[in-house]
């Protein structure tokens, strides 16, 4: 860029600052060139307290619209956003609220810069799509990108313009509340699902008014948190964080998310918030990420508690130095930054680079061109809650449902002529199955599985409790320990059943029994609930059993007696009507899970893609080989599993090459035929095991899918490609290698495969 170019642009920037927000925004307009160019050019003109401004971020938390707040941090943050120190606000939603705090920084401020507006949009925002966790299970690619692009538009049509989402976490623990975010325990499953949500969040261009920034999150390792327990520290080897925890975030790095969080745990010792070698070696220099990392809530001031920073002072220099750079609530930057600088503790061109990059998303969403993009009353009552949505919601619902066991036939269900008994509290529950991480959304706005099963009227339905889960209304804000004790409505729900042809139990957790500071070490049926199955199943075995929860559970008991086992999660706002579509069988499952069904909590984390060990089981069978003495090694239901109301036959394994080279496409083909009666879909799936390898590999590992498609009796030939990005791995230098050696390649429908063929590379 020339100097003049750059003179006259910094010259024509000047003459503005005072300027109104329309002046503001022709100013922006005028500029024809590159956003980099831009930004440089803004920063030129900016004091060190607006660049780190834009680095501090807040909580809304007041009535912008009304009389402006008094008293502990409000009135600092009300003041701070007028003197141009905030660059971004979390929680403000709403046109209307976010039209009022964004013009005090448009207009109040000496530069006008717009503020980026965040928000936690999980699982949809008004119109809300499954947990996270369900839609995993539908292994649908396409449909799960549609339903982060629902979101997308909803949070955008309500002045959102950045998501604190995917959560791409993997997690090997169910005992964590937060595996309800993610999607599940696999690497390679989870690279592809965060792919989708970015994609579908950003859009192909950022600038649109349906589309929002991503934010891959909670960069490094918090799926890990020991022994499931919330905020805990995280220990784990370099080969799990390279080949376990990192795929995800480098596939929403690769697939040009804008922002990533940085997370509550420590790594090596020193919090991720504070992790040079996570956020500046891997994350912007071995990746070439050029978006911005933000704080978890107050992570920087936690650094504190972590005995890493003696003070504020302190913990702002170790996150910004480590490349965090915005802070979110901790108050650090905003308040020891300037002197940081100025004692020349930190260096002002890291306070640039951190600047440069928020100022870029800004640029990217289109912000400065109309600060008020995003604050349209049309599209506000137009878009959100609309039947498109929810039409996409419900397809997204019915893909997430995983048909665990389907003894005798139970499913799906007559249309007419039988008495039908639906027991349990969560059945007539609107509210616990929009499931958690739904702030925008309202309470009670779901459909319960009690109003989607009474729109099927061919049958007589007898609704009875038999039981609540909790004790009363719980709310996300609440400490949820308190599961009832009261069986006072058993008498009457096993009167109703014992009298039913069939009876559909819907069991499960509460809402907000998962979800963040929501870890558990119990994962049975929570309350009486197992009881009230046993004494059901006492007076009619004849039970389908629809659990709705966040996370996988121990139901051993019942996956051992109940003849029909759907899982259903938390469906989100269309839950009821899902699910009955499903039970009547005008959708037919094909959802697989995503993490793990443990037999009990002993034997968590417990994952499909194990080590071999030195010493697995053995022919000579003796005892000191790796196991529990008291329970098998296997799980309950391994990742991979899902039924259909039809068969399907693997058939004729084949492979292109058994011996190959390093550059080769390998081509492995086999036959699907379904062998049932109805139309069905299939997610086929294709793991490796790599045998020998310079650090051991795991027993297996997905490699590839696909949703398959078959009328009753048709075949088709499947073709799944493996290559060496799906052959190599992460040595502990977190090089990708692949070695030469022999290779299982698997296919089947489930981690628990069928079919099996070696290939070897030279
Ligand atoms: C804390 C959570 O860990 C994070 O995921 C979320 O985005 C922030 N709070 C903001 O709500």
């Amino acid at each position: 860029m020339s100097k003049f170019f750059s003179f006259f642009i910094t010259i024509f920037i000047l003459t503005t600052i005072n300027c109104k927000a329309q002046q503001k925004q022709k100013m922006n307009k005028g500029i024809k060139k590159s956003i980099a160019g831009k930004v440089d050019s803004l920063l030129n003109i900016m004091t060190l307290e607006e660049k780190i401004g834009q680095m501090n971020q807040y909580n809304g938390f007041w009535d912008v619209t009304g009389p402006s707040p008094k008293g502990g941090n409000a009135e600092k943050k009300y003041e701070d956003i007028k003197k141009g120190l905030v660059g971004s606000m979390l929680t403000v939603r709403g046109v209307d609220q976010v039209r009022s705090v964004q013009k005090i920084a448009v207009e109040d401020t000496r530069l006008g810069i717009p503020l980026i507006i965040g928000f936690d949009v999980i699982h949809g925002y008004k119109t809300l799509s499954p947990i996270p966790l369900a839609e995993a299970a539908s292994w649908d690619l396409d449909a799960i990108e549609k339903s982060a692009s629902v979101a997308a538009s909803e949070a955008a049509a309500s002045g959102i313009n950045w998501t604190f989402g995917p959560n791409v976490d993997v997690s090997r623990d169910p005992r964590w509340g937060r595996v309800m975010e993610g999607a599940g325990e696999d690497a390679y499953l989870g690279s592809k699902i965060a792919t989708a949500r970015v994609n579908g969040f950003q859009g192909d261009d950022l600038s649109k008014v349906n589309t929002i920034a991503a934010c891959a999150k909670h960069f490094a390792g918090y799926g890990f948190s020991e022994s499931g327990k919330e905020y805990n520290t995280v220990s784990i080897d370099r080969s799990t964080l390279y080949n376990v925890v990192l795929p995800p975030f480098k596939a929403a790095v690769d697939a040009d998310v804008k922002t990533l969080m940085n997370s509550f745990n420590e790594l090596d010792g020193i919090p991720a918030t504070g992790n040079k070698f996570l956020q500046r070696d891997i994350l912007k220099e071995k990746w070439g990420f050029n978006g911005f990392v933000i704080s978890d809530w107050a992570s920087i001031k936690e650094m504190i508690s972590w005995g890493h920073a003696k003070d504020l002072n302190q913990a702002a220099e170790l996150a910004v130095e480590a490349g965090c750079d915005m802070d979110m609530e901790s108050y650090a930057y905003v308040d020891e930054l300037v002197k940081l600088v100025k004692e020349g503790k930190v260096d002002e061109r890291l306070i640039d680079d951190a600047v440069r990059r928020i100022l870029t998303v800004k640029y990217e969403l289109g912000l400065f061109d109309d600060p008020y993009k995003y604050c349209n009353e049309e599209l506000e009552k137009t878009v959100i809650g609309s039947d498109e949505n929810r039409a996409a919601v419900l397809d997204m619902a019915k893909k997430s449902i995983v048909l665990l066991k389907n003894e005798n036939q139970l499913l799906p269900l007559p249309k007419e002529g039988k008495k039908i008994a639906v027991i349990g509290g969560l059945a007539d529950d609107n509210n616990s199955i929009l499931g958690s991480w739904r702030i925008a959304s309202d309470d009670h706005s779901g459909v319960s599985i009690l109003e989607g099963l009474q729109k099927y009227t061919g049958n007589q339905l007898l609704y009875k409790k038999g039981a609540d889960v909790t004790i009363g209304e719980t709310a996300f804000t609440e400490e949820l320990t308190i599961n009832t004790t009261d069986t006072s409505d058993f008498k009457e729900a096993i009167l109703t059943a014992k009298d039913a042809d069939i009876v559909i139990m819907v069991l499960g957790e509460h809402g907000f029994q998962t979800g963040e500071a929501r870890s558990r070490t119990e994962l049975g049926l929570p309350g009486v609930q197992q009881e009230l199955l046993e004494a059901v199943y006492g007076v009619n075995k004849n039970i389908v059993l629809v659990l709705t929860n966040g996370r996988p559970l121990t139901i051993n008991w019942a996956s051992e007696h109940i003849p029909t086992i759907v899982e259903a999660w938390q469906l989100g706002t269309e839950t009821g009507n899902a699910v009955a579509q499903v039970l009547y069988g005008d959708y037919n499952p094909s959802g697989k899970l995503p993490m793990t069904f443990p037999r009990n909590v002993g034997q968590i984390p417990i994952y499909y893609n194990q080590k071999q060990t030195g010493r697995p089981l053995n022919s000579e069978n003796n005892v000191f080989w790796s196991h529990y003495s008291d329970v098998a090694n296997t799980p309950l239901y391994p990742f991979g599993h899902g039924l259909s109301y039809t068969n399907f036959k693997y058939s004729n394994l084949k492979v292109s090459k058994t011996n190959f080279k390093t550059d080769d496409i390998i081509e492995v083909t086999f036959d699907l035929t379904n062998t049932g009666k109805f139309y069905g879909k299939e997610v086929v799936q294709l793991y490796i095991r790599d045998l020998f390898a310079s650090v051991t590999r795991p027993i297996k590992e997905l490699k590839g899918f696909e949703l398959v498609a078959l009328n009753a009796g048709e075949t088709k030939k499947i073709t799944l490609k493996l290559t060496k990005a799906e052959l190599g791995f992460y040595n502990n230098n977190g090089d990708f290698v692949i070695e030469p050696g022999d290779f299982k390649v698997f296919v089947g429908g489930s981690s628990e495969t069928t079919l099996e063929t070696e290939i070897t590379l030279h």
